[in-house]
């Protein structure tokens, strides 16, 4: 089968990985990919967003199958115009894909079939937003209704913090359309944890939990970032909560999406929250999480584009999935300055020291024989092992046998599940 991925970070790197290890393989194609994907598919330079760009060259490429990793083409409907075109391709068509498209669309869902989520309003109006902060006092959360590369959500701790964001979002347009409503929830407290499930809008099968560390500070402190690692299983995710997770909030999205008339196929992503009062939905995504699947697919045991090709034949009900039972740890390096400003172009050393982990690259190029960087997120570096205390040692290992100028990475991730 010849085999194309759209897009070009580390969760790309990942699923290009992956998917290079089927015996049904023949050939792999990522557009536009990095210096990672380079090594297990040709890289095309195509945007991820270029959807018509993208279709030519899957029909002039006899692509048997497209696997689509970022959340905007979804959005924007790529799936619907692939299949109208007679092409095979994996993810959510545009209706579905709403549920992350629209924050107001998912909580309207969530509210009518009592799937359990932060109490929330819709506000279009600055001053009826800081009227109803006012009256029910901080601290409160602020998000933008549509995509917002994960930099559309405000936990306010104080008035002036809210007012702030109720201007940014709603006056100075900062997220353009995206933001023209805005939602004001209640503000959930307790550890995250993201579930994955793949459907094919009948079956669902939750893949291996995994945890993400969205802050880019030790501790979790400062700014929320894309992730700065993460690692899976996730022991909070006991068995009895994923139950929970499928009967309340899988089942009844996957359900209420048919009801509207909407079949969902691909992954369905639930970011919760274990709160006192039980699991609740912060988000979903139509997609797959980075960095949740450098470290979910390094312990799939399952041929990748065989669960894949089930999905889209409607007989996922065959499929067992099968996990390696070693924890696998993600540390990201990132370059220096983000999630704010950063430079580009710094070459990266040691990739090859690396022996005993998985390097994915996220933000990284090829400029003749060097490697350099290429975006904020730069690598993922993967141990796996048991215990997690194990996998955690061999993740940051590896992370010392490379470097960048200004590199900078987060010294804790999976301590929290140490506790
Ligand atoms: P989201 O993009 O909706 O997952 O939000 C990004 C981050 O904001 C989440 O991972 C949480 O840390 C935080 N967050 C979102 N919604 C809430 C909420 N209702 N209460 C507390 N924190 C939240
Ligand atoms: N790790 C969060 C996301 O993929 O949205």
């Amino acid at each position: 089968m010849k085999v194309l991925i759209i897009g070009s970070g580390g969760r790309e790197h990942t699923l290009a990985w992956k998917i290079s290890q089927s015996p049904k393989l023949t050939k792999l194609y990522c557009a536009p990919g990095n210096a990672g994907t380079a090594i297990v598919a040709e890289n095309v330079p195509i945007a991820d967003n270029d959807i018509a760009g993208l279709k030519d060259f899957a029909v002039k490429n006899s692509i048997d199958l497209t696997i689509v990793g970022p959340e905007i083409p979804l959005v924007m409907g790529i799936v619907d115009e692939f299949e109208a075109a007679g092409l095979k391709i994996f993810g959510p068509s545009k209706a579905a894909a709403k549920i992350e498209g629209s924050k107001i669309f998912a909580k309207n869902l969530m509210h009518k079939y009592n799937i359990p989520t932060a109490e929330a309003i819709v506000y279009e109006k600055v001053e009826d937003a800081l009227n109803f902060v006012k009256k029910v006092g901080t601290p409160i959360v602020i998000k933008v209704d549509g995509l917002a590369a994960g930099k559309g959500v405000f936990v306010a701790k104080d008035q002036k913090e809210a007012e702030e964001a109720v201007k940014r979002i709603l006056v100075d347009k900062e997220f353009g359309a995206a933001g023209n409503k805005i939602i004001v929830e209640e503000c959930l407290k307790g550890e995250e944890v993201s579930i994955l499930a793949i459907t094919d809008g009948e079956t669902i099968l939750p893949l291996a939990s995994a945890q993400d560390h969205k802050r880019v500070f030790d501790r979790d402190e400062g700014p929320n970032t894309g992730g700065m690692g993460a690692y899976s299983p996730a022991p909070i995710a006991t068995s009895e909560l994923l139950n929970m997770v499928q009967e309340k909030v899988l089942k009844k999205t996957v359900a209420a999406l048919k009801e509207a008339g909407i079949i969902y196929k691909g992954i369905l992503y639930c970011g919760l929250m274990m709160t006192a009062s039980g699991p609740m939905v912060l988000e979903f995504n139509c997609r797959f999480g980075d960095p949740e699947t450098q470290v979910i697919l390094p312990r799939m045991k399952n041929d990748l584009l065989e669960v894949i090709l089930s999905t889209l034949d409607s007989r996922l009900s065959t499929i067992a999935l099968d996990w390696d039972p070693r924890s696998a740890v993600c540390v990201v390096l990132a370059a220096g300055g983000y999630p704010g400003n950063y430079e580009k172009g710094i070459e990266i050393k040691g990739l090859d020291n690396v022996k005993d982990g998985v390097v994915f690259h996220a933000g990284t190029k090829a400029v003749d024989v060097k490697i350099t960087t290429n975006g904020g997120r730069v690598l993922g570096v993967v141990g796996l092992g048991a215990p997690l205390k194990e996998a955690i040692r061999k993740a940051y290992d590896a992370v010392k046998q490379i470097n960048f100028d200004k590199m900078h990475f987060r010294k804790d991730i999976g301590a929290k599940a140490l506790k």
